[in-house]
């Protein structure tokens, strides 16, 4: 007979408002997450054994925590084409993009597939509340949450991101192997982005609970050992300087349309009869160069409000959808003044003093005090409740919960 009681469901807690960082915490085994930064973060691997310790916890008590969210759960998100999904077998190595229809997920007792969901945070609040947790790393940095279900030895074989991510089991065993290898040549003749040769150096089994820091480019190989495996992958991206500068480049030239002076134009009156006409004109050059160096082109604050609005922009995936009977300014008023408005989860904001950007906007421009100040805590708290909120109608706020950027925190 069992031992073991009918599993419940774990239900993550949500974060202090404000994260104790230099106090030990368990999701990184005991060290705060200031000491994790200086020792771990983008440097090297850190495995957690009970991360979570409410797992081992109930298992003590003879319990039994299941993950969050149910196979059944993950499998109709699977079918939803507002969720970015994958398929991969093993078996051989194949590869496939959803949405699926229900009949082509593999039954869980099969085996060698694993089915990959991304931006779980917008989909399921316990999935938001996870990563929350990771509140101390710069909002800029964070990717999503992505969550993988797969049967018995499945996974998706060995290969390197160019991610920070957190592994977090939260259903079954998963075997994970690992190493700093420089040899990352993949594979060219397979579907996937699988390593060529993988020399593992390290290896261990994590159960619910437990979790795998891996910095960018560490090998690794995660092998699902029971079925129904569910690991969480907290990602953070490093855009390249190339993606960055080119970003901010391009909405730099955007912002020239704002300067009525650029209309002008170039105009010669000084030009002498040339031998060389094919040339360009060095009065042109001249001239050029002069509008130039009023743009102060080489200075970083032309080009951080640019990359700050590119940085905000949302998935590709991302959805918004205003409310469909919508309050009016003075309702916005009334209820937001007990009522949190937060973020819609694929909504991005970041801060770049002294100015908001939200979803590829700068939305605190030729804004008031107060709807200024109610953007800043927004970016700083994820929520605003606030009372005596004036002059909406026009303002950026209120425009953006018409769009479904921001929404109030249902009960
Ligand atoms: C997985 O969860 O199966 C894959 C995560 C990863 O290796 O990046
Ligand atoms: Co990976």
């Amino acid at each position: 007979m069992s031992l073991f009681y009918l599993s419940k469901p774990y239900q993550p807690p949500e974060a202090p408002k404000n994260l104790p960082l230099n106090q030990p915490w368990a999701l990184f085994g005991g060290i705060s997450p200031e000491l994790f930064m200086k020792r771990y973060w983008h440097k090297k691997p850190l495995l957690v054994r009970g991360a979570i310790p409410a797992f081992a916890l109930a298992k003590k008590n003879q319990q039994e925590l299941s993950s969050p969210i149910s196979e059944s759960e993950l499998f109709k998100l699977a079918t939803d084409e507002m969720v970015e999904s994958r398929l991969v077998q093993s078996k051989p190595w194949s590869f496939e993009s959803g949405p699926f229809k229900k009949s082509s997920i593999p039954k869980i007792d099969r085996k060698d597939w694993t089915l990959l969901l991304q931006g779980m945070e917008a989909h399921h609040p316990a999935a938001a509340t996870v990563l929350s947790w990771f509140r101390f790393i710069p909002d800029a940095r964070l990717d999503d949450l992505m969550i993988s279900i797969a049967g018995v030895g499945g996974g998706v074989g060995p290969h390197f991101d160019s991610y920070d991510v957190f592994l977090l089991q939260m259903s079954g065993r998963r075997q994970w192997r690992i190493s700093a290898q420089k040899d990352l040549r993949l594979n060219p003749n397979l579907p996937l982005k699988i390593l060529q040769h993988f020399q593992v150096e390290q290896e261990w089994v994590l159960e619910p609970g437990d979790m795998l820091y891996l910095p960018p480019h560490i090998a690794h190989d995660g092998i699902a050992l029971d079925a129904g495996c569910q690991t969480w992958s907290v990602g953070f991206r490093s855009p390249s300087f190339k993606e960055l500068l080119q970003e901010g480049l391009w909405r730099l030239a955007e912002s020239l349309e704002g300067i009525p002076e650029l209309e002008e134009k170039f105009a010669d009156p000084k030009q002498e009869a040339s031998t060389n006409p094919e040339e360009l004109p060095r009065e042109l050059i001249t001239q050029l160069e002069k509008k130039l160096a009023g743009l102060k082109l080489d200075q970083i604050n032309q080009f951080l409000p640019g990359i700050t609005a590119y940085l905000t922009e949302p998935k590709q995936e991302a959805f918004f959808k205003g409310p469909s009977t919508p309050l009016s300014p003075s309702q916005f008023a009334q209820k937001i003044s007990f009522q949190p408005l937060v973020p819609h989860p694929q909504t991005r904001i970041l801060s770049l003093r002294p100015h908001i950007y939200c979803n590829g906007e700068m939305v605190t421009q030729g804004q008031t005090t107060q709807i200024k100040g109610a953007w800043r805590t927004l970016a700083a708290h994820k929520a605003l409740t606030q009372k005596g909120l004036r002059s909406l109608e026009t303002s950026s706020l209120y425009e953006a919960y018409l769009s479904g950027w921001l929404v109030f925190r249902s009960e």
